[in-house]
């Protein structure tokens, strides 16, 4: 059986609701609509619910699948690269000869560092290989033509700086295989045809490969290429809003009263 409450002190009781009162309104509710308030103020001051809204709520097209996620794991994997870089380089020192020690330091001692290195340094294996299946995707799926052949112009930039992130990235820990390794891609740029003996010069920061070029690609690899990166991610998200996404190659295009129906 249940036993009855014990009767609260008559200061602690609800007060009777008067007549044509509405109901109290429960906290959750309270809390729920300080929120909206909240949003409310900044919209009023901003507009940016327009624009939020434009950007989310797109149609797409019948017969979009899986596949139309690799852009956004891409954009992910970009994502976990700039947050997990920003812990690293709290305790990374891109110096010569502190750069190795910093690095095994993270790897050893710092807090999480294991994981945080680890999420770095494989996210980038990781954010190589989906910028690659999402070019497969767009290409298979004809998402090159007209009208986006702009975004797959700045989706080949993408690809680039993508690349160029992994590229500098490598040198960083100043080890013996980052070392090497990095002389040889180095050497291998200075052979492109005529703008190669510069970009060799460029990125080595001088006739040899030393302090330089370490400094020199840490500054690439945090400021210079992460930067390009945010503002083509925006430039492309922006076209794929505007444009919509392609619909599958053996999505039949329904013709309804003489109007090309393609998306659902
Ligand atoms: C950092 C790299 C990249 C990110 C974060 C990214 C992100 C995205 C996202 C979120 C979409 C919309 C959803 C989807 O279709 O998957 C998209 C669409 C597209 N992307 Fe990328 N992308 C990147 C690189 C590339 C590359 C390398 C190419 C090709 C060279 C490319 C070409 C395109 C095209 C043509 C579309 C339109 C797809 C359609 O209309 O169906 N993107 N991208």
């Amino acid at each position: 059986m249940k036993l009855p409450l014990p009767p609260l002190p008559s200061a602690l009781q609800p007060k009777p609701r008067r007549p044509g009162e509405a109901e109290p309104v429960k906290p959750v509710d309270q809390l729920k609509e300080s929120g909206i308030a909240a949003v409310d103020w900044i919209d009023e001051r901003t507009s940016l619910s327009g624009g939020a809204r434009w950007m989310m709520f797109r149609k797409v097209p019948k017969g979009t699948n899986w596949f139309y996620t690799l852009g956004s794991a891409t954009l992910f994997a970009f994502l976990n690269q700039a947050v997990t870089g920003v812990f690293l380089a709290m305790y990374y020192d891109p110096s010569a000869t502190r750069a190795y020690e910093s690095a095994r330091f993270i790897t050893n001692e710092a807090f999480l560092g294991e994981f945080v290195r680890g999420m770095h340094k494989w996210g980038s294996t990781v954010m190589v290989i989906l910028v690659f299946l999402h070019m497969a995707r767009t290409f298979f799926f004809g998402a090159y033509k007209y009208p986006r052949e702009l975004n797959w112009v700045i989706g080949v930039v993408l690809l680039i700086l993508t690349m160029t992130m992994s590229f500098t990235g490598y040198l960083l820990p100043f080890d013996q295989r980052s070392y090497w390794a990095t002389i040889v891609g180095v050497n291998i740029n200075g052979t492109g045809p005529l703008v190669g003996p510069y970009l060799n010069d460029f990125l080595r920061g001088g006739p040899e490969f030393g302090a330089t070029t370490l400094s020199r690609f840490y500054a690439i690899h945090m400021l210079l290429v992460p930067g390009a990166i945010a503002a083509m991610i925006g430039a492309h998200l922006y076209l794929v809003a505007k444009l919509g996404t392609t619909a599958p190659p053996w999505q039949k295009v329904e013709q309804k009263a003489g109007v090309t129906e393609e998306h659902a």
